[in-house]
């Protein structure tokens, strides 16, 4: 009867280990049939019942029955466990051979390649560059550049105040005043860097952007020298012959004061919708430095006079690259800083 009942219990465990999907499905099958408390047991405890040769002889057949069992479940539960690891190397295999990504190259900022670009060139010509604070002091910023406190002109630039005199300040020009409170004439210098105003941003307008200041003081310089300057730094900034015109412009810092405008490089000057249809463009303030500035910075304008220019370099990236939008140049975005 024991016989019967152990050949057939093994059967049917090694037919649920054959059966089994996973090492998890196994191990019921260990506690029902080999546990403690499971069928094997108590077959065991009612071999006590059985004469002792009989006990002996059932009792070889429960081990054997037993070990068969325990080899079926390791060799279950190694099976599941290759197949595990088979399934987890195809899923993190990595294909060595592949070149690698690499390190992603940057570029510089368009301003920033334009800057440099307009720096050679000064340097070329026999001019330093300088450097000046941002945040300004307000005699820097207007009362040395001949705009006294109740001057309209302070109304023009909108301006970010801060405490105690200072101000960030609205244009490059406070550079020229220190650069004149530091070196004697002659001199020749330009400053590149960033202003602000205090005005709403749009497609044309923002906060922070970038100016070159420009100036040279010697003597009898005339606005044919300016001419002579602003014609080489526009071709070379727009690869090719520029023609410009002067129409008068005012600053109280120059006297006489122009804006010079470039023939349209859209359409040669007959007429289309980036100059609105007058086949010129705007681009920059310029003039002879006024002899107020000179005088309040202590060069004597009896003896010397130069000429100053405000390039909008900002404005010169945007024409050259033919952006639309001001905000996409201190945007950090990198899909339009890729481009450069
Ligand atoms: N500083 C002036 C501005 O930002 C520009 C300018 C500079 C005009 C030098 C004339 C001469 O508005």
């Amino acid at each position: 009867m024991l016989d019967q009942q152990i050949s057939e219990l093994a059967s049917q465990a090694e037919a649920r280990i054959a059966a089994a999907r996973s090492a998890q499905e196994l191990e019921p099958v260990r506690v029902e049939v080999l546990g403690r408390k499971g069928v094997l047991a108590q077959i065991s405890k009612e071999m006590g019942k059985l004469a002792p040769e009989e006990r002996a002889r059932v009792g070889k057949l429960l081990n054997a029955a037993k070990q068969a069992l325990e080899e079926a479940l390791e060799a279950g539960k190694k099976r599941f466990e290759e197949s595990a690891l088979r399934d987890q190397l195809d899923a993190e295999w990595v294909d060595v051979t592949l070149p690698a990504p690499g390190p992603r190259p940057g570029s510089l900022h368009p301003v920033s390649q334009m800057q440099m670009e307009i720096e050679d060139l000064f340097v070329s010509l026999g001019f330093m560059v300088l450097d000046g604070p941002e945040v300004e002091t307000e005699y820097h910023n207007f009362d040395a550049l001949n705009i006294p406190p109740e001057h309209p002109a302070r109304d023009a630039q909108d301006t970010f105040w801060l405490t105690g005199g200072h101000l960030l300040r609205t244009h490059t020009s406070p550079v020229q005043v220190r650069g004149m409170e530091r070196f004697q004439p002659p001199l020749r210098m330009i400053a590149p860097g960033r202003v602000f105003r205090n005005e709403s941003v749009d497609a044309s307008h923002d906060h922070t952007f970038y100016q070159i200041e420009g100036m040279m003081i010697d003597r009898d310089v005339s606005v044919a020298h300016l001419l002579y300057f602003m014609k080489t730094l526009l071709s070379e900034v727009f690869r090719r012959e520029v023609t410009v015109r002067l129409r008068p412009g005012f600053f109280p810092f120059v006297e006489p004061g122009f804006e010079l405008d470039i023939q349209c490089l859209i359409c040669g000057g007959t007429g289309c919708p980036v100059c609105k249809q007058s086949g010129w463009v705007e681009l920059l303030p310029c003039g002879l430095v006024n002899p107020n500035v000179l005088r309040i910075s202590g060069i004597d304008p009896e003896k010397w006079n130069g000429f100053a220019f405000g390039l909008g370099l900002t404005r010169l990236v945007m024409m050259r690259y033919g952006i639309d939008d001001i905000r996409l140049l201190q945007s950090g975005d990198l899909r339009f800083l890729e481009q450069f």
